[in-house]
């Protein structure tokens, strides 16, 4: 996370565009920054408040941001929220893009940072099995729920949406960095996808599917699944 150090975000006010289990607030918060951290996930909301007392915590939908000013923010920090995305249609994404520019100030700026398409072809890194099968596994449980998650934008598509909003500037570099996951974080994730299984109708498919998960995370904690290739978007307001 060094390269973020870069963006000198002591006393700026930073709004942390999908908040999770809020790795990327407290980081923001240890650099100075005053934080607003939204989510649309109530539980991690109420988890949050009670790890970090200083940010603002904010349940919210990020294509919904009415209840900020325009010309709000120094910077907007969004990272492994792109892909997570809850409704993932491209108007959707560009919505929250347009929000994401509304609320920055004039000189801005929004930093993208998120996970390669899962593709051998594409991804400038070889990919770790273990962790491209809880991918797919995750996101072939949504598709049966008949909902979309999970998709995979490579980094040109977004960056094209940017600059369409009317962001001036948009810089690309490839990541690499929080290796391996922690068990903590494993377990979190397979908690989600199980909650997501049991609203699953066909009881056959829940006993396949939690099958699947577990042998998954099992093999996922022997090994230290390591986190894919990340690239990092820079767009200047
Ligand atoms: C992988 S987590 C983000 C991790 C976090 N940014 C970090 O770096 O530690 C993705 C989050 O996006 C949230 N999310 C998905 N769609 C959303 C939406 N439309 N509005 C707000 N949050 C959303 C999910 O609830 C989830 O907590």
């Amino acid at each position: 996370m060094e390269k973020l150090d870069e963006l000198g975000l002591k006393g700026k006010l930073v709004l942390d565009a999908g908040t999770g289990a809020c790795g990327m607030t407290e980081f923001l918060e240890k650099r100075g920054a005053d934080v607003v951290s939204i989510d649309l996930n109530k539980e991690f909301m109420e988890e949050c408040r009670n790890q970090l007392e200083k940010a603002n915590f904010i349940r919210g939908n990020l294509s919904e941001l009415q209840f900020i000013k325009p010309e709000t923010f120094d910077h907007v920090m969004c990272k492994a929220t792109v892909s997570a995305l809850s409704e993932n249609i491209t108007l959707f994404v560009s919505s929250v893009f347009r929000e994401f520019y509304r609320v920055l100030k004039d000189d801005g700026q929004l930093t993208i940072i998120d996970y390669y398409p899962f593709n051998e072809e594409t991804s400038p890194c070889a990919l770790d099995e273990v962790q491209v099968g809880i991918w797919r596994l995750e996101k072939a449980v949504y598709e049966l729920l008949g909902e979309s998650h999970l998709e995979e934008y490579p980094p040109q598509m977004i960056e094209d949406e940017l600059k369409s909003i009317g962001f001036a500037e948009v810089e690309e570099s490839i990541r690499r960095d929080e290796l391996p996951w922690s068990d903590e974080l494993l377990g979190e994730h397979e908690e989600l996808i199980e909650e997501k299984i049991e609203e699953i109708e066909e009881n056959y498919l829940r006993e396949a599917l939690t099958k699947k998960l577990r042998e998954l995370m099992e093999l996922a904690k022997e090994k230290k699944v390591e986190s894919g290739a990340m690239f990092e978007l820079r767009a200047q307001k």
